[in-house]
């Protein structure tokens, strides 16, 4: 009897124990909550606009910055959307670690200071950009950000930044997630608790699958590779550092779904109008072809499209490239539907997505080396039986009439064509090529 009230008490007592540590469990949790998603509200279409480092490296300074701002108000960039003006790696006064040396611009680099700049860039509708990191040192050896994170996010809001590149230097590679997390987390917060709103950049060579996560924690953008080379076949294998454009658009597949307003995709800065003399990447350069391609493909899949090369002094060529306003258009659409590659035959591949007019852009892509032939049909390429549909050439600038039937295009070695098509309501005489003059009677 004794021992039944015994064993009775102690099961009681084990199950009040365990009612104990299940409020005390709860209450933690209640205290902590998972990380809820995070938005600053900021980048609801790509960020456009240029960045000094494909180009300049860490030489640069307040006049190259007055003048690159200049130039793209004077060439058009500026009004055909380009507005960030972005401060790579070199900004900063000292080099070697951030316990040893406070963070603060060079004096003789940027005599006037960052303010100065950013206001030059405000008062001619602009934004102004900056670069840190979460380390000792920055990947040129600047003094970091570590452990300073808060006072820096407060410089860099007083200074009047508009866009922040937290660049980790593809470090921490094998890191556990949480610690990867806890890095962009620490910075996306101090940001996010200035009254400016600043936009995140995580420079994170795609380590840790960070698309699947730093949307959550408020970043806008994240590399999703390491650095672009100029040019469109790098030789060697991926795990090299450099990835050229087809490694990167290649990188991407799949994970378009991580993409989208306030939150993209980055493929890296442009390598257009670099012509082969980067002071920075590898690569020998690209074609006129090979440039108008990239820049095609990174307006299909929205990434971010920051000019890397010398703004001041681009051919009419790449400037013409940069500056296609219905290219540009499909970067910055509002859906911010990202490209999926709809067909894949070896070296000619199809991408596709929907616009916000319901319309669809398309992208025909011959990776192979000779001149070849490719057909896209509405119904079999985007499943959606489009019975009568218009064709415009988003290079070419020119509608190409009323089909009802698969359309065919010639694409060049390494060349990009990209239509904007269009679902009408009933039917009408087919057309096959898109060659052809159109008829006035097709718009
Ligand atoms: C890394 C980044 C580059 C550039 C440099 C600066 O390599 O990937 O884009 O910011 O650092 O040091």
């Amino acid at each position: 009897m004794v021992d039944q009230l015994q064993r009775r008490r102690s099961t009681g007592l084990v199950w009040l124990f365990a009612a104990v540590l299940v409020a005390f469990a709860t209450a933690i949790s209640a205290a902590q909550p998972a990380p809820a998603a995070k938005s600053n509200g900021l980048a609801q279409t790509p960020p456009v606009g240029w960045s000094s480092w494909n180009q300049f490296g860490d030489d640069i300074n307040e006049q190259l910055v007055i003048e690159s701002i200049d130039a793209m108000v004077s060439n058009g960039m500026r009004d055909a959307g380009y507005v960030y003006v972005n401060l790579d790696d070199g900004w900063q006064r000292y080099k070697g670690k951030r316990s040893d040396h406070p963070l603060e611009f060079d004096p003789k680099k940027f005599p006037r200071g960052i303010s100065y700049l950013a206001d030059y860039a405000h008062q001619r509708g602009m934004k102004l950009g900056i670069y840190s990191g979460p380390g000792q040192t920055t990947c040129a050896g600047y003094t970091g950000s570590e452990g300073h994170e808060a006072e820096d996010a407060k410089m860099f809001a007083s200074w009047g930044v508009d866009h922040l590149k937290y660049d980790s230097c593809c470090s921490h590679r094998d890191a556990p997630k949480d610690e990867l997390q806890k890095i962009f987390r620490t910075m996306s917060n101090s940001l996010m608790a200035q009254k400016r709103g600043i936009v995140l950049h995580a420079c994170h060579c795609g380590w840790g699958d960070i698309w699947e996560w730093a949307a959550a924690l408020g970043v806008n953008h994240w590399r999703i590779g390491q650095d672009i080379s100029d040019d469109f076949n790098y030789p060697g294998n991926r795990e090299q550092y450099y990835f050229d454009v087809l490694d990167q658009l290649d990188r991407g597949v799949g994970l378009e779904k991580y993409s989208g307003p306030g939150h993209w995709n980055d493929y890296d800065m442009l390598i257009v109008g670099l012509n082969g003399k980067s002071g920075q990447l590898v690569g020998t350069g690209a074609s006129n072809i090979e440039y108008r391609t990239h820049f095609s493909l990174w307006s299909m899949v929205n990434s971010p499209l920051l000019v890397g090369a010398d703004v001041r002094k681009l051919d009419a060529y790449s400037l013409e490239t940069l500056t296609n306003k219905e290219v540009l258009a499909l970067n910055q659409d509002p859906a911010g539907n990202v490209a999926q590659k709809v067909r894949d035959d070896g070296d000619l591949e199809v991408f596709a997505k929907e616009l916000e007019d319901g319309s669809h852009a398309v992208l025909l892509l011959n990776r192979g080396a000779a001149t070849a032939t490719m057909t896209f049909s509405p119904r079999a390429d985007l499943q959606v039986p489009m019975d009568r549909y218009t064709v415009r050439d988003l290079w070419r600038h020119r509608s190409l009439g009323t089909y009802d039937i698969p359309f065919t295009a010639e694409v060049q070695s390494h060349e990009a064509r990209v239509f904007r098509i269009r679902q009408l309501s009933t039917s009408v005489n087919g057309r096959s090529s898109l060659d052809g003059p159109e008829p006035e009677s097709a718009q």
